[in-house]
C-alpha cells in the first residue's frame, strides 16, 4: 500500500467507528432520554421501542431518563463518578419514569405500568457519548408508585 492510500484507509476507518458511536449514542437517546415522558406514557413508548426491535418481544423493563439530551451527555464529560471501565455515575439525581412489563409477549400486545423516581443513573460512556443504560442508584426519594 501506498502511504496515500494507508492514509485514506484510516481515515475511512476513524469515520467508520465514529458513525458507529454517532449510531449507539441515538439509539441510547431514542431509548432513553425524554423530558417529556410520563408513567402515563409507558405503553404507548415502549409501543415504538418494542416495535424497533429485531424480535419484537416485549422489553421487560426500561428506564426513561427526564432530561434533555446535553444534560445526560454531561454525565461523560466530568458530570459523573466513574465506576470502573466505561460506566459512569452521575453526580446529580435525575427524575426518571420506569416501565415495567406487566403482560403480553410482543408487539403489539405487551403491557406496561410506569413508576416514577429520582435517582442518580449509571450509564456506559463511548468517549464523550452516552451509549447504553446500566443501571441506578436509589438516593432515598420515592417519587410514587
Ligand atoms: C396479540 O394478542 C392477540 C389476542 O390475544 C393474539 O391473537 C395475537 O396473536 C397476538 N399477537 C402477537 C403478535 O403476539
Amino acid at each position: 500500500m501506498t502511504f496515500q492510500k494507508a492514509f485514506l484507509f484510516l481515515l475511512l476507518l476513524c469515520a467508520t467507528v465514529m458513525a458507529d458511536v454517532n449510531q449507539q449514542y441515538n439509539h441510547f437517546l431514542k431509548q432513553h432520554v425524554d423530558g417529556e415522558m410520563t408513567t402515563l406514557k409507558c405503553k404507548s413508548q415502549m409501543e415504538i421501542l418494542n416495535l424497533n426491535r429485531p424480535d419484537r418481544k416485549c422489553k421487560l423493563k426500561n428506564t426513561f431518563i427526564l432530561a434533555n439530551p446535553d444534560q445526560v451527555q454531561a454525565i461523560c464529560t466530568g458530570g459523573g463518578t466513574l465506576k470502573g471501565n466505561n460506566l459512569v455515575q452521575s453526580n446529580k439525581p435525575f427524575s426518571v419514569v420506569i416501565c415495567t412489563h406487566t403482560g403480553g409477549e410482543s408487539h403489539p400486545n405487551c403491557t406496561y405500568k410506569g413508576s416514577s423516581a429520582t435517582k442518580k443513573v449509571i450509564i456506559a460512556c463511548d468517549g464523550k457519548f452516552p451509549v447504553h443504560y446500566d443501571g441506578d442508584v436509589d438516593i432515598g426519594i420515592t417519587d410514587g408508585k
